[in-house]
């Protein structure tokens, strides 16, 4: 019953094999003051926080039913997809400690973060709910990350940022967020494809997302030394009017995904990776040199 798959149309998702790229940028041509706003920055570093322990949830949650998958492309798009969570974490790790750590305190709000999400809830819906609503809500946050990638991709505060390595951290973990959006969202529709389950994940990520990231942004900005408030007020208002932006998209990404037989696919973004792909590919080559 509300199985999902009476509206859906037959996709796989994406079309190309998925590739991990491992980049080793240190970031030394980051200088304090360079580049964006304070919102902007602000904004960035908040969803970097919450990143590493996140894409771990969602490795484990796929990781759970991995061994019910019997198509072989669905197969080694998890693989690829675990193995481009795992470089994320990584890097985004090593960006929070030394670039975010080095400037803020963030080991209370990251303990905090992981201890009620990961110690605490996760292991409570997966007993109430069964492992399957951890699936929905990576579904859903992959679908949320491919949104945050479309808008990043085209966003001129993020082409304009004068960091190399900074723009394309950005421009990487963007790129493969679009080339795996449909992975997490066709394990759970193989595993379960209950209409009201896929939401449920939805519903869940609507509020814990914006509570933790907001937390995170709110925690780093009390610690901004003569930080103009009413100027990054302006930023956000701003932000929250424009059609392209963050959080306008979002609001949008949450009510497609209402949709009986929506797929990630639906939004075609192919081409926006294309366009960047090689810069991103040329700045890791020269990363590892
Ligand atoms: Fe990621
Ligand atoms: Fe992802």
């Amino acid at each position: 019953m509300f199985s999902e798959s009476q509206f859906a149309a037959e996709r796989t998702g994406g079309g190309k094999k998925l590739k991990v790229r491992a980049p080793k940028w240190t970031f030394e041509d980051l200088t304090p003051g360079q580049d964006v706003s304070v919102f902007a920055k602000t904004l960035f570093h908040a969803l970097s926080l919450v990143f590493p322990d996140g894409e771990r949830f969602f490795i484990r949650s796929v990781n759970a039913y991995k061994d019910q998958i019997t198509d072989a492309r669905l197969i080694a798009d998890i693989k690829a997809f675990i193995g481009q969570e795992v470089q994320h974490g990584r890097v985004h790790e090593f960006y929070n400690e030394k670039i975010v750590g080095g400037k803020f305190e963030i080991q209370n709000y990251l303990k905090l973060h992981r201890w009620v999400n990961y110690s605490l809830i996760e292991p409570i819906t997966n007993f109430l709910f069964s492992p399957k609503f951890s699936l929905s809500i990576t579904a859903a946050a992959e679908h949320y990350t491919a949104t945050w990638a479309h808008n990043a991709l085209t966003d001129d505060r993020v082409r304009n940022i004068k960091s190399d390595s900074l723009r394309n951290l950005i421009y990487w973990h963007a790129i493969e967020e679009i080339e795996h959006k449909h992975v997490a969202f066709n394990v759970l529709r193989e595993v379960d494809d209950n209409y009201f389950l896929r939401i449920g994940g939805l519903l869940f990520l609507a509020v814990s997302m914006p509570a933790w990231v907001g937390l995170g942004f709110v925690y780093l900005l009390a610690q901004e030394k003569e930080v103009d408030v009413l100027k990054v007020l302006k930023d956000l208002v701003a932000d929250a009017s424009s059609g392209n932006g963050l959080t306008r998209q979002f609001v949008n990404a949450f009510f497609s995904y209402f949709r009986p037989g929506f797929h990630p696919d639906d939004i075609n973004d192919q081409e926006l990776i294309r366009e960047i792909a090689s810069e991103v590919e040329q700045s890791i080559k020269a990363s590892a040199a």
